[in-house]
């Protein structure tokens, strides 16, 4: 039985653990915390002040992830893939905006920058957004360098899953799978630059979806894939680490839906 006081202090500790997230260290822009910013696989870099001393790390925010190209200018959207549309993209002001030509629903390319403090700041050295609601900010770096590639793929042995007209077409598009290097995407047909967030069922070209017997994950970079029995994503299967990599995974059961997030010092949306 724990005594008041003890109860008391417990109850202290766990408003301070519940309140931490919300008492994210926001330290400030962008140019003025980081130095080497650059724009990588439009990912944002750079090697950026923790807060203690002049220490940095370096971390990284997936910019497809949360801007679009909105009628020829860039704006704040969850998965907006601006890349997709916009071309001639670089970063000014010291990687604190965004400038691209990007195509408006007719005519010319309109010349469009995005002021990148708006959404992302540095939290304790992390580049973070809150776009999505308040970031959670590591308690440690990773142990993974942010990497210079950051593509991951997966792929596998497949059928469509049961229902369709023609279960083997699934596989015939993909290739089976193998163990081999870590870095070999020739057997990983889904390849990726951003984190899946949202639960995603695999297809190809057409609307069937795939339901994996082995799942292989590949790439230089440190990825964790999870994958799971439906097309939800509510029944966990396997997750997939860096140690994982370029081999060919027999599942315990079939997987339809996957789910991913980057180990290295990256943002996870
Ligand atoms: C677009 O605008 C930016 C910011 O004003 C400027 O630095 C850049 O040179 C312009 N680019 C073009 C192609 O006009
Ligand atoms: C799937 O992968 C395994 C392991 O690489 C392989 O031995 C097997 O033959 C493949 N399955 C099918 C149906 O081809
Ligand atoms: C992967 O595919 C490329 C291009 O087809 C080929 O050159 C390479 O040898 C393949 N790698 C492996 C390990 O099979």
């Amino acid at each position: 039985m724990l005594s008041t006081s003890a109860l008391a202090s417990l109850a202290a500790f766990l408003a301070v653990a519940n309140a931490a997230p919300a008492l994210a260290p926001r330290d400030g822009t962008i140019a003025s915390q980081c130095t080497n910013v650059k724009l990588s696989q439009n990912w944002l870099v750079g090697d950026c002040l923790t807060g203690v001393g002049t220490t940095r790390i370096t971390s990284g925010t997936s910019l497809n992830s949360k801007i679009s190209n909105d009628d020829g200018a860039l704006t704040w959207a969850l998965d907006g893939w601006f890349s997709q549309l916009c071309d001639s993209c670089q970063l000014l002001d010291g990687g604190s905006s965004l400038n691209c030509q990007c195509p408006p629903s007719s005519g010319q390319n309109k010349n469009t920058t995005i002021d990148l403090d708006e959404h992302i700041s540095v939290y304790s050295g992390h580049l973070l957004s809150d776009l999505n609601g308040t970031p959670v900010v590591p308690v440690i770096p990773s142990i993974y360098d942010f990497p210079s590639d950051v593509s991951y793929g997966y792929g596998g042995n497949a059928t469509c899953v049961e229902g369709s007209a023609n279960p083997d077409w699934c596989g015939s598009v993909v290739p089976l799978c193998s163990d081999g290097d870590k870095t070999d995407f020739n057997e990983t047909a889904f390849t990726y630059t951003t984190p899946i967030t949202s639960c995603l069922a695999p297809s190809f070209y057409l609307p069937y979806e795939f339901q994996f017997d082995h799942l292989k994950l590949a790439g230089a970079a440190a990825w964790e894939l999870t994958g799971y029995a439906d097309a939800e994503c509510t029944e966990k299967v396997i997750v997939l680490t860096p140690d994982d990599s370029g081999k060919c995974n027999l599942l315990p059961e079939l997987v339809r839906g996957v789910t991913s997030r980057p180990l290295f010092n990256g943002d996870v949306f």
